[in-house]
């Protein structure tokens, strides 16, 4: 595929990860760039200096363990061994120490760094891990290496800090149910998350795509369950045995980040209704879903059995997860099954339960005292208001805030992760004409960033103490890779983490771009493969800009980066020719054009072909009727060469596009789904002349014989492959090609089947209308 491609191009970047030997002061090392901004933080003249002599002075059992830690990591990267001494050091030391008599709460630290001495103070041997986070913050970037870095000095600036949190709960989720996330990786992003104070990561375990946490009492949960054969005909794979969770969570741990486990209920459950169908209502065979959205099939509500199985469930999950927090899922279930179901309706008639939401709220209740028994405390999604709030419950508030501002004002905890505000990471950050496929959504850095948890509403009420922090969440439907997710998850995390810990006041988002700088290097050196803004076109990117008599290339990126390109063909590298203002073209050229970091790193380039055409003529064509002639033929395609060698065709005429997609009708859950494929053909009639930039979600597009369009391979969703051409006013040849399948989890079947148009210089893209059609 396609997008599998950039997302190997853009990987291999981390090669030249600036980490490895920067010989000068960097520009991304001055200053101060702690991330998240501490509460207070002077400075103060001179230099404190790490050097291969200088001791750890650590003389209580949660200073030692510290200072080992971080021993350890400076070890790496400076190549001293850090000596770690009980007796008081007071010149060219670090010095960890436990202070019950210090004014921040328990995850706060004070950190002093004068030229002979930094000292770190805490309540807690998180704290003294965070004070200890923040001094690697102030060397340089480099400390972070895991290979020996020479040539930098190893300073700090004199400080004075005085740092705590402004939330408890700092959050992440992971979804490795959609996609697996191995747990090699799972501990790389735990060492970057930790960096930043992070300090509640949220897994996913389970879902209608897979279930991924292996219960030794329902082995079929793995042996069946964690299994699906994908659109494309492979088999996609993957648990975590329990040792393997264990691990993680001690990982995790060391890094004093907690981690809560998420199994859903009563919805988003087919992986497990799959391995025991006797869980649903109707005891279909199924088997795990193929393709995103919500699946109907759920737990049955009136069955003894489903309560049994999620108690035994759960009796295995809690051992693992020793944190008191245990996530129940709870959001988008859909009641079509329940209300068909004559056991969930007698379990409505039983108990009183006035309608299938509060057939919902009983489910979630006995749930609740499941995990009461176990000592935990229970989180769901903000669905769990409906028919009802759990007594103990905790909300994650996903749609916007309004579950969050409701089950606060009944004084129950919230953990505000709003997707429309910016807390969703698996949105789009950039162009959806150049940006890897996503979800939607449109999140830039900025937004995330100016996420205040506590609504003025709650303030208002006095309830705002009920809030008890922020997650940014990042499903894994559209991240293919582990690069991928690493993409969408950086460097807009770090907005999570400073909305997380710094107080209001202290937030600036312009000096957060600044100490961005800083923090990328830091990425570089664990490999993480975040994401760098591209040179954007206004207006919507495109790679093949057709012109007639002149062209004028303007670009802009999401944040300040410079931009830099080359027309000769080459790969532009941080010394070409930077891009200043619009760029002019006369003649047909090849414009590669790509953003440059402070540290040099480069974003992937843009290839964009600009070409000089005389207008395509329109065609002189007799007579002509209504519509385009299409012809289909039955089975699933997914490459349009597949179609060569068919003969069984069936000819019809169709009035609009959509009814290329519309020949069978399109289930929600595509099972039974009769595929097809299908090719139009006729005219199109172009209003006036000029270049006229085209889009399609379709296979393949063809205009006047020639391909434009051409979507092969890729995820048939926000089509990145739109093209131009100079056309006539008049009749022109149109063929548009619809293959029935699913890549990468998305139906082309879901599409709307059209072609869509703009002219040069306009902005919006209108769909071609039966009014234009003709064969
Ligand atoms: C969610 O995004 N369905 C919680
Ligand atoms: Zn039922």
């Amino acid at each position: 595929m396609k997008t599998l491609f950039l997302l190997c191009a853009t990987a291999a970047l981390c090669l030249f990860a600036s980490c490895e030997s920067p010989t000068k002061q960097m520009p991304y090392n001055q200053g101060i760039n702690v991330i998240p901004k501490p509460l207070s933080l002077v400075q103060n003249e001179g230099s404190f200096k790490v050097t291969k002599s200088t001791k750890f002075y650590a003389s209580t059992p949660e200073a030692k363990t510290i200072a080992t830690f971080f021993a350890s990591k400076i070890e790496s990267s400076t190549g001293y061994d850090l000596a770690i001494s009980e007796e008081e050091v007071s010149s060219n030391a670090i010095a960890l120490l436990i202070d019950n008599s210090l004014e921040v709460n328990d995850e706060g630290y004070t950190l002093d760094a004068t030229d002979k001495l930094v000292s770190i103070k805490a309540k807690t041997a998180k704290g003294l891990f965070y004070g200890m986070q923040t001094l690697m913050q102030l060397l340089p970037a480099e400390i972070e290496s895991t290979t020996v870095v020479n040539g930098i000095a190893w300073t700090l600036p004199c400080v004075t800090i005085k740092d705590e949190p402004r939330f408890a709960y700092r959050g992440i989720m992971l979804d490795p149910c959609r996609h697996f996330i191995p747990v090699e990786n799972i501990k790389k992003q735990l060492d970057v998350l930790a960096l930043f104070k992070i300090n509640q990561f949220h897994w996913h375990l389970t879902e209608d795509q897979g279930w991924r946490i292996e219960i030794k009492k329902y082995p079929k949960l793995t042996e069946i369950g964690s299994k699906r054969v994908d659109g494309e005909g492979t088999e996609y794979s993957g648990f975590y045995t329990q040792e393997q969770i264990k691990e993680v969570v001690a990982y995790a741990s060391e890094r004093f980040i907690n981690v809560i486990p998420e199994i859903e209920l009563p919805g988003h459950a087919l992986a497990a209704i799959s391995a025991y169908p006797e869980l649903s209502c109707k005891g279909d065979s199924l088997s795990p879903r193929i393709i995103w959205g919500v699946e109907e099939d759920v737990y049955c509500a009136g069955k003894e059995e489903t309560f049994k199985f999620l108690e035994d469930v759960i009796s295995e999950v809690v051992t693992l997860f020793p944190g008191e927090y245990f996530h129940i899922g709870g959001d988008e279930c859909p009641k079509v099954r329940w209300e068909k179901c004559p056991l969930c309706q007698k379990r409505m008639r039983e108990n009183k339960l006035k309608n299938e939401h509060e057939l919902q709220s009983y489910f979630v209740q006995r749930i609740e005292k499941v995990l009461a028994s176990h000592g935990k405390k229970m989180i769901g999604w903000d669905e769990i208001l409906e028919g009802g709030l759990a007594p103990s419950a905790t909300v994650m508030s996903w749609r916007g805030e309004d579950g969050g501002i409701a089950a606060a004002s009944m004084d129950h905890d919230v953990i505000m992760t709003p997707g429309s505000n910016g807390m969703y990471l698996d949105h789009y950050q950039g162009d959806s004409k150049i940006e890897p496929v996503a979800i939607g959504g449109y999140t830039l850095l900025e937004k995330t960033y100016s996420y205040n948890p506590v609504p003025d509403t709650l303030v208002g009420l006095g309830k705002s103490n009920f809030v008890k922090g922020v997650q940014g969440n990042i499903w894994s439907e559209y991240m293919y890779t582990t690069d991928l997710m690493e993409y969408r998850i950086y460097p807009r995390i770090l907005a999570v983490a400073e909305i997380g810990w710094t107080p209001l006041e202290g937030k600036d988002y312009k000096d957060f771009e600044r100490r961005i700088d800083n923090a990328l290097v830091r990425l570089d050196c664990h490999g993480i493969n975040y994401h760098i803004p591209q040179p954007e076109q206004p207006g919507g990117s495109i790679n093949f800009v057709a012109f007639t008599d002149k062209a004028t290339l303007e670009f802009k990126t999401t944040r300040p980066v410079k931009v830099v390109y080359t027309t000769d063909g080459s790969e532009p590298t941080a010394t070409s020719a930077v891009y200043s203002t619009p760029l002019e073209f006369n003649e047909s050229a090849t414009l590669k054009i790509r953003s440059v970091l402070p540290s040099g790193k480069m974003s992937p380039v843009r290839t964009i072909t600009v070409e000089k055409q005389t207008l395509a003529p329109a065609k002189e064509v007799a007579a002509t009727k209504p519509g385009l002639k299409m012809k289909v033929t039955y089975g699933y395609f997914l490459e349009s060469s597949k179609l060569e060698g068919v003969t069984d065709w069936k000819e019809s005429t169709i009035k609009d596009l959509f009814e290329i997609r519309s020949v069978e009708k399109t289930d929600e859950s595509m099972r039974n789904v009769k595929q097809y494929a299908a090719v139009a053909s006729g005219y199109v009639n172009i209003p006036e002349d000029g270049v006229y930039i085209f889009s399609s979600d379709n296979e393949e597009v063809w205009i006047d014989g020639k391909l434009l369009i051409n979507n092969g391979g890729e995820v048939k969703r926000f089509s990145r492959h739109d093209s131009s051409v100079a056309l006539a006013k008049g009749l022109h040849e149109i063929k548009v090609v619809f293959l029935g399948h699913i890549i990468g989890g998305w139906p082309s079947n879901w599409n709307d089947g059209s072609v869509k148009i703009r002219k040069a210089g306009t902005e919006k893209f209108e769909a071609i209308t039966p009014a234009m059609l003709s064969y």
